[in-house]
């Protein structure tokens, strides 16, 4: 776990203006251990019509709260905190309210794991989600990328009694909804789970141990991420 955090903290400083990461032979080291340079490579192309900011504003035309505020992952920074957390090929992944699906295909293109799994309440998100899931598979290299399962619904409501590492970002969640989903996560998960969230750890301390704090890159800024184990 030592190795991936000190990464995370070196792109950190590398995104707040240090030049010096750059340079860094470790984050090259471990850049081309996971062959980074290629997967961002094709994450940037698949993604570069996409306007998950756009969408989301469409489609909270009919329908808006706080919690649906919309913003995405970095992709480097992503990578780097998912890494903290050892994924293996047994690991089932789950982004709860996973927008276009940048975290799914980043953890998905990257990792080999079980299962990424993204569940979205807007079908317009949710549709283009399923467009670079068709896009990606054109790709020969990404054939046997980690398989990918997107679900248009409520995390409120969709099963993911089978997760082991899920990831929230919980920026814009509060009051009744970020309740409601903590509960859900407290009796459906299973011991042992690894819960990721953005900005404010889970309420239902002692059920919830934090294992680890970093700071993590996203489309809005840097924050904190909290990871936590059932
Ligand atoms: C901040 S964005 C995060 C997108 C993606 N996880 C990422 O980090 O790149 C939060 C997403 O959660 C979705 N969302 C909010 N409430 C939801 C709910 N109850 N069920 C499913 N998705 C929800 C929003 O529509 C939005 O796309």
């Amino acid at each position: 776990m030592i190795l991936p955090i000190y990464i995370a903290i070196l792109i950190l400083l590398g995104l707040i203006g240090y030049p010096f990461w750059k340079k860094s032979y470790i984050v090259k080291k471990w850049r081309r251990s996971l062959k980074l340079d290629r997967h961002e490579d094709t994450f940037n192309r698949l993604f570069q019509d996409v306007n998950g900011f756009a969408l989301s504003q469409k489609a909270r035309s009919h329908q808006d709260a706080m919690e649906y505020t919309y913003g995405e992952i970095e992709f480097t920074s992503f990578i780097a905190l998912i890494a903290c957390t050892n994924p293996s090929p047994q690991t089932r992944f789950y982004d709860l309210g996973s927008g276009t699906g940048k975290a799914v295909f980043a953890s998905a293109m990257v990792f080999r794991m079980q299962a990424c799994c993204g569940i979205e309440l807007f079908q317009t998100l949710h549709e283009a989600a399923l467009q670079q899931q068709q896009k990606l598979q054109q790709l020969p290299a990404y054939h046997h990328c980690s398989p990918i399962r997107l679900i248009c619904g409520n995390f409120l409501q969709v099963d993911i009694s089978d997760a082991s590492l899920v990831f929230i970002n919980a920026t814009g969640l509060f009051g009744e909804t970020w309740e409601k989903l903590n509960h859900r996560l407290m009796h459906e998960l299973q011991p042992g789970t690894i819960i990721i969230t953005t900005s404010k750890p889970l309420i239902s301390m002692p059920d919830f141990q934090i294992i680890h704090t970093t700071r993590v890159s996203m489309s809005w800024g840097i924050v904190t991420a909290y990871i936590q184990k059932r």
